[in-house]
């Protein structure tokens, strides 16, 4: 990991341990793309400089730009969108200085007319290829305020290729991280949010590789956002067919005003480039996320329950205590109370934002189930939704003023709910106190936040820059739940937003796992799977284990198949316990036992994807392997072999179920789990340890 400056060609030279970025000052002093991919000497990457200026020389629009601004014959898309007091528009970029601290590169510069100063930020790693970005803008003058139409986190250039290909994720409630991969269109291509938070019809990463890339070759440049409020990213290919895209936090449409001395700074928008394929980009972003954005990665993501599924808004005290006892002999290790435990919350319309427990459900309080749940030796955890109300509710009769609303609108609800103001300091102060008396008065150790509904007449009366909301909204549910798990530090968290709505890696900064989606369908699981795993690491994926038929999409699943997928992420339990037969049960605790001596792998270790049908985890010290394999269908009962990697061919496996010894050569040259398919289910989990 370094970073050169080269003062004579007035070019920085970033280097990760794989892969080097090379950007430059034009004669006018605009920061240009030179070099995303593999590394470069500073030789080399000089003479590209070169070959790079000769060509733009060329262009009335040569394009590259770190941050695209607007002016002159500037026409692609504006990374940046400013208008001054005189209502001019644009950038004229002067250099005023650069600074390399370890591994963190700032270049600011200021508009050669007006006071506004733009810095951009880099920084690189020794042990990851990440390149992480942001920008600061500061209103330097005295003079009036400079409106910001548009501010994203970094434009990325790709080189010159023959075609590409954008993969991302599409999908909706029930149905989040739909793998997509196409040719990316001539144009513009605009993944986004609109909803205030990360939401659920695509998620802010994108990969792009140039049509020719697979699971294990080929160059892909991917980047991914960190932000949880309404974000747009556009990928491009301009007039040339050459392709990049610009990315960063809000949506169109909205105005933030920089005051004199004002500052306003990005979230980081992380890039990486892999000449591995798709697999290896996968596990670039699995080992960056898990050393660098998650804030305990070490920690052991706990085996929960949760009745969510199984009761819905229906139970009482004696039910959740009968559950906890039934959770406690599968071996869960949190029991976690789902919404309905406060105010008059026995339904969703009412009693939200009332974090008192339910008199009627726990008239003795939260004490007497957290206490036995305690005994029973489990942990426990509450469900909550800090960001939003019922209207009918006490908190909504006493302060109507907290919510999003704009005067002369109609309040819009969704899910009977309406959202409260997080921007306001007040708001977020009285949030941040019931949750910390609630964590610190309690035994409580897992907290699941939601949020189950978008943003709408988004409006902050009294303030005349309002739509500084969908920033400080976002910005202070990360300050709460930073203060929280500062002063809690035992407290684990995981993040929710009607199941997968709220996955991106600002949220992972500072939770430990997500809920990754309301249906818990092992078939449809495996699809939202795979496209969560495209970015985001196993140990943060949530997965209950519930009831067959489910209760989602009716269809019935083996117990065998329903924990083996469960398995690839972050297990959990949330069936109706009392309806299992007692052979599920044992299945169960056999399962989930099983999983535990397995977790350390699946979780710390390095991720293969062996097709769409078979996942593979070795252990960073290579000893340990877990196969995870899935049969679409129970149709036809012979299975191919499924052929492992990263395996020493000179070593012997010995399988920890069956005893059975394997070479090293013959797992990786012809592969295991050939043969008939078990009756009683459609997948297979090994858990291989190395002899010698
Ligand atoms: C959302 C979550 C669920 C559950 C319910 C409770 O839909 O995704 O897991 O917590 O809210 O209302």
């Amino acid at each position: 990991m370094s970073i050169v400056f080269d003062a004579r060609d007035r070019l920085w030279l970033l280097r990760t341990p794989a892969t080097s970025y090379v950007l430059r000052l034009d004669e006018d002093d605009a920061p240009r793309h030179v070099h995303w991919g593999a590394s470069l000497t500073l030789d080399q990457a000089r003479q590209l400089a070169e070959v790079r200026a000769a060509l733009a020389d060329t262009e009335s629009d040569p394009g590259g730009e770190e941050l695209a601004v607007e002016g002159g014959l500037r026409y692609g898309v504006p990374s940046l969108i400013v208008q001054y007091g005189d209502a001019t528009h644009g950038v004229e970029w002067r250099f005023l200085s650069q600074r390399i601290d370890e591994g963190r590169l700032e270049i600011v510069f200021t508009d050669r007319r007006y006071p506004l100063e733009i810095t951009l930020h880099y920084r690189v790693r020794e042990d990851s290829d990440a390149i992480e970005r942001h920008v600061t803008l500061r209103h330097t003058g005295q003079g009036p305020s400079i409106e910001i139409l548009r501010l994203d986190s970094a434009a990325w250039t790709l080189p010159p290729r023959p075609g590409y290909r954008l993969s991302h994720v599409v999908g909706e409630w029930g149905k989040e991280f739909q793998l997509q991969r196409g040719e990316l269109a001539r144009g513009e291509t605009t993944l986004t949010s609109r909803t205030g938070i990360t939401g659920h019809a695509t998620n802010p990463w994108l990969m792009i590789d140039a049509g020719e890339a697979t699971e294990e070759h080929g160059e892909v440049w991917s980047a991914a956002l960190a932000w949880s409020g309404s974000w747009r990213i556009t990928a491009f290919r301009d007039r040339r067919g050459w392709a990049g895209w610009s990315g960063g936090f809000g949506h169109e449409g909205l105005t933030w005003r920089l005051a004199p001395g004002d500052v306003l700074e990005t979230p980081a928008f992380t890039g990486l480039y892999s000449a591995g394929g798709f697999g290896a980009t996968s596990r670039g972003w699995h080992d960056h996320v898990r050393k660098h954005v998650l804030p305990a990665p070490d920690r052991v993501r706990p085996v929960v329950y949760n009745a969510w599924e199984a009761t819905e808004f229906d139970y009482d005290e004696a039910l959740q205590l009968d559950l906890a006892a039934r959770a406690a002999r599968v071996g869960v290790e949190t029991f976690v109370l789902d919404d309905a435990w406060f105010g008059a919350r026995t339904h969703d319309a009412a009693g939200l934002g009332d974090w008192w427990p339910n008199p009627g459900r726990f008239p003795k309080g939260l004490g007497p189930l957290i206490g036995e749940v305690r005994r029973l030796g489990m942990d426990f955890g509450i469900w909550v939704e800090p960001e939003a109300v019922n209207p009918d509710s006490d908190l909504y009769r006493r302060h109507p003023d907290w919510v999003l609303h704009t005067p002369g609108r109609r309040r819009t609800e969704s899910r009977n709910q309406l959202v409260l103001n997080l921007a306001r300091t007040d708001v977020a102060e009285w949030t941040h106190a019931w949750l910390d008396a609630l964590v610190g008065e309690n035994e409580i150790s897992f907290l699941k936040w939601d949020m189950n509904r978008p943003f709408s007449e988004a409006g902050w009366p009294g303030r005349d820059d309002p739509d500084r909301l969908w920033i400080d909204h976002v910005r202070n549910v990360y300050a709460i739940i930073d203060r929280l798990r500062a002063d809690h530090p035992g407290l684990f968290i995981e993040g929710c937003a009607g199941g997968g709505g709220r996955v991106d890696l600002g949220m992972l900064a500072r939770v430990d796992q997500m809920w990754t989606s309301d249906n818990t369908d092992a078939a449809e699981r495996v699809a939202i799977q795979h496209g969560y795993g495209q970015i985001y690491p196993a140990c943060t994926m949530g997965a209950w284990v519930t009831d067959s038929p489910n209760s989602v999409t009716a269809r019935t699943h083996w117990i065998r198949y329903r924990f083996h997928v469960s398995m690839a992420g972050a297990l959990g339990v949330g069936g109706d316990l009392r309806t299992w037969s007692e052979d599920d049960l044992a299945w169960a605790a056999a399962f989930v036992e099983q999983y535990k001596r397995a977790r350390p792998v699946i979780h710390g270790g390095t991720q293969y994807r062996l097709g769409t049908e078979a996942t593979q985890y070795v252990s960073t010290d290579g000893r340990e392997v877990v196969v995870l394999m899935y049969q679409p269908s129970a149709l036809g009962r012979t299975r191919a072999p499924v052929r492992l990697t990263g395996l020493d061919p000179a070593g012997r496996y010995r399988d920890q179920a069956t005893g059975d010894v394997h070479h090293g050569a013959v797992l990786l040259a012809h592969g295991i789990g050939a043969g008939l398919m078990p009756f009683d289910g459609t997948s297979e989990f090994v858990h291989l340890t190395r002899v010698d």
